[in-house]
């Protein structure tokens, strides 16, 4: 049973993001997780038993077909809905903004995820951007991958007064690992049909203020997403300065290719070395030694973990909405420790 201050977490979809979004949940000294909501009755469902969580089926029907495939249901949506402080919806893109209603009938504080859009919560979040103005709300969106790198890195850069604007290129992977048997692309590239992509206008959903334009690529790969920047400073600045406002974020890891982390596999390899569930890599991983100031402007690459870096904003957010942590930095340090993110990844 959940102790008394213990912030009661519901996580609706175990899919890529929601298993690990339980997960990390379970982590934390500060909150329990209540249950588990799905739809499916094969292996996925099987792991939720197996992790010791509670499963419910997002309906009756759902329960029933659950029970049937000989899996241990706890009830419906519904039943879990009501042990819930804060649900977190990770159902697949438009299905998430379909729930809402039943959230806010039951008086729930929810998070949705990045493939809503902003107005579905009218609160975009970012832990070290926006925390504060999320505490006490009714909901808010952890904004998407991408997103979240992008508002990670041009925050830190801000911060130090040396961000005037960016422009970014991304290359997305083409689908998930588990799923590259049903989609995906092989042996092409597919630009965004727009410029600019919907990255850029979405990090301005967390920080109306940044000038920030982006384009991206689908690439035949499904590890991670890469991102080159290029960021007209305000000023000149050293290398080191700009390492150092990168640095001040602990959420952002500065690596190098001479240590051999010369390629997007080589960094999940050494997650996996880490021991860290599903080979997470929580930070956005930045190469320090490529790195290039040139006067006042700024060219750098990172990778961008798409499967798990939003896991820790999320948790953030469910501090934020349950208003038991008033400081982001609070928040972010706890997490951090519960989730091993420390100032290195080696
Ligand atoms: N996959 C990523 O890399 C990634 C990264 C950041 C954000 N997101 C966002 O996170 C959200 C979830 O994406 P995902 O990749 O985890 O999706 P997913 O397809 O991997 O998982 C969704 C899960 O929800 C379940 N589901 C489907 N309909 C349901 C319903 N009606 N009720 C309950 N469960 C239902 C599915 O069975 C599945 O287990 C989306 O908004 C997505 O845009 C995804």
């Amino acid at each position: 049973m959940a102790g008394p201050k213990m912030i009661r977490v519901a996580v609706n979809g175990y899919g890529v993001i929601g298993k690990r979004v339980a997960t990390a949940v379970a982590l934390q000294d500060d909150m329990s997780l209540v249950g588990v909501s799905d739809v499916v009755t094969d292996w996925r469902a099987h792991m939720v038993n197996r992790n010791g969580f509670l499963l419910f089926g997002a309906t009756e029907e759902n329960a029933g077909a659950m029970r049937a495939a000989g899996l241990e249901v706890a009830g419906t949506l519904d039943d879990l809905l009501g042990r819930a402080d804060v649900v977190v919806d990770c159902t697949p893109k438009r299905i998430a903004a379909k729930n809402v209603d039943a959230y806010r009938r039951r008086g729930l504080k929810f998070i949705l995820q990045g493939g809503e859009k902003h107005s579905a919560t009218g609160h975009s979040f970012v832990a070290e951007s926006n925390y504060v103005s999320a505490l006490d709300r009714e909901a808010t969106r952890v904004v998407s991958c991408n997103t979240t790198s992008i508002v990670r890195t041009l925050t830190a850069l801000k911060r130090t007064g040396l961000l005037r604007r960016a422009r970014g290129t991304l290359l997305r992977r083409a689908t998930d690992p588990w799923e590259s048997h049903e989609s995906g692309i092989m042996n092409t590239l597919v630009p965004e049909p727009e410029i600019p992509s919907h990255q850029g206008p979405d990090a301005q959903s967390v920080d109306p203020d940044l000038d920030v334009i982006t384009m991206a690529v689908k690439v035949p790969e499904t590890l991670a997403h890469l991102h080159y920047w290029s960021v007209q400073m305000t000023r000149e600045a050293s290398k080191e300065q700009v390492l150092d406002a990168f640095r001040a974020s602990s959420r952002i890891a500065l690596i190098n290719t001479s240590d051999g982390l010369v390629a997007l596999n080589t960094i999940k390899e050494l997650m996996a070395d880490r021991g860290r569930p599903h080979d997470n890599l929580y930070e956005v991983a930045l190469w320090a030694d490529m790195l290039r100031v040139q006067g006042d402007e700024l060219f750098y690459a990172y990778m961008v973990d798409n499967q798990a870096i939003v896991i820790p904003e999320t948790i953030d957010a469910i501090r934020a909405l349950a208003g038991t942590v008033r400081a982001a930095n609070e928040s972010i340090v706890r997490t951090n420790t519960a989730l091993g993110i420390d100032s290195a990844l080696m």
